[in-house]
């Protein structure tokens, strides 16, 4: 247990150890007679590149497959992308899916994926950071249909279980294939059928050997709360995203810029005769004003090249009327910043030193 970028290294190490034809423990990637290759969506998180550079792999070993218009992976294109691969000498290992990208919450395709490595002979890991917990959810866990194919998972309890900061989980289909990648027993390590280290050592299944008690934790939370409110919870966060995805639907001055799937939803102040750049300029002071002043803790991102602001709702304590202060705040900031926009286009006047232009503005930003 750790972040999810440490369950997410787990789990590919695991990949790699498994899929490299050589033995990696021994020899290193000095080992491998060919380049190993692992697939991911161009959304996937910036933890598998930082994986695969770790690993000794290099960035250029994790392929990005472009995504559609739901930002999921294009299948096709992931087929051919393999089967290049495969004819430049390069031994295609794992397929990375994303089962809730962190910049639109999609969720690639899992039981295609599953299908795909099982009959091309790869390694399925799934990045289920945000999303593998939809799992509990009574209304939402078919999106994840396909989950329990992979060889390994990576998910965070501290995103929708509500456990304090951190705890990621990497479980791996086969204990055995796991084990082969970490276990090591020096002398000082030995097992022992009894006394107080009778138990199976959890450092056979990980990087680290002394280790913090975060499971319990996530054991506590379950026990205090029980899965099926949490998956309501979860329910509840989805609702409300589309409760917001509609406010914005409804006001031609807000734009959404990806479909709404799960709890993360981007879209922006766009009221029209702006360009990219503009745009990017004023929802990014909208993003700041909004953190700084306290109303709301937005983020942005750009998808497939439109810079957007970011919501992701995975509060138990966020109401309807959160959302509506937030859209109204979103327009209210935009609105005066594009006043202060055509303020700073609009000539000085040369003699008296002002700016001509919408004069006494009912601005109540201050
Ligand atoms: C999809 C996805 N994968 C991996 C991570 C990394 O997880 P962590 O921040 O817990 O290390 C995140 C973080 O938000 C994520 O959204």
């Amino acid at each position: 247990m750790d972040g999810g970028s440490k369950a997410n290294i787990i789990g590919l190490t695991v990949a790699r150890n498994a899929m490299a034809a050589a033995n990696v423990r021994e020899e290193g990637i000095a080992g491998l007679s060919q380049p190993l290759r692992f697939y991911a969506s161009d959304q996937v998180h910036s933890c598998h590149q930082k994986a695969v550079e770790l690993l000794g792999l290099g960035n250029r070993a994790l392929v990005r497959v472009p995504t559609d218009s739901r930002c999921r992976m294009d299948l096709e294109a992931l087929r051919l992308l393999i089967a290049a691969d495969r004819a430049a000498g390069c031994r295609p290992a794992c397929v990375i899916a994303t089962a809730g990208t962190t910049n639109t919450g999609a969720i690639d395709d899992l039981q295609a994926i599953g299908a795909l490595c099982r009959e091309d002979g790869l390694w399925f890991h799934v990045d289920g950071c945000i999303g593998a917990l939809l799992a509990i959810a009574p209304r939402h866990r078919h999106l994840v249909a396909g989950l329990s194919e992979a060889g390994s998972l990576a998910l965070d309890l501290h995103k929708w279980l509500h456990v304090p900061f951190e705890a990621g989980c990497a479980i791996v289909r086969e204990a055995s294939v796991h084990r082969a990648t970490f276990a090591l027993h020096p002398e000082y390590l030995e097992e022992k059928p009894r006394g107080i280290a009778a138990a199976e050592y959890l450092f056979d299944y990980g990087l680290q050997t002394s280790r913090g008690f975060r499971a319990l934790k996530v054991w506590m939370t379950l026990k205090e709360h029980g899965l099926n409110k949490l998956g309501r919870l979860i329910d509840q966060n989805i609702d409300q995203a589309q409760y917001l995805s509609d406010l914005v639907r409804s006001d031609e001055r807000l734009e959404l810029v990806a479909p709404t799937l799960i709890n993360i939803l981007c879209f922006r102040f766009n009221p029209g005769g702006l360009d990219e750049a503009q745009l990017r300029e004023i929802n990014n002071e909208i993003m700041l004003q909004l953190q700084e002043d306290g109303t709301a803790a937005l983020s942005d991102t750009t998808v497939h090249g439109r810079h957007c602001l970011r919501v992701a709702i995975c509060n138990h304590r966020t109401r309807r009327e959160d959302l509506d202060v937030l859209v109204r705040e979103v327009v209210r900031l935009g609105e005066s910043l594009m006043i202060g926009q055509l303020d700073r286009n609009t000539p000085i006047h040369p003699t008296c030193g002002r700016r001509a232009g919408p004069p006494a503005i009912a601005d109540d930003s201050d």
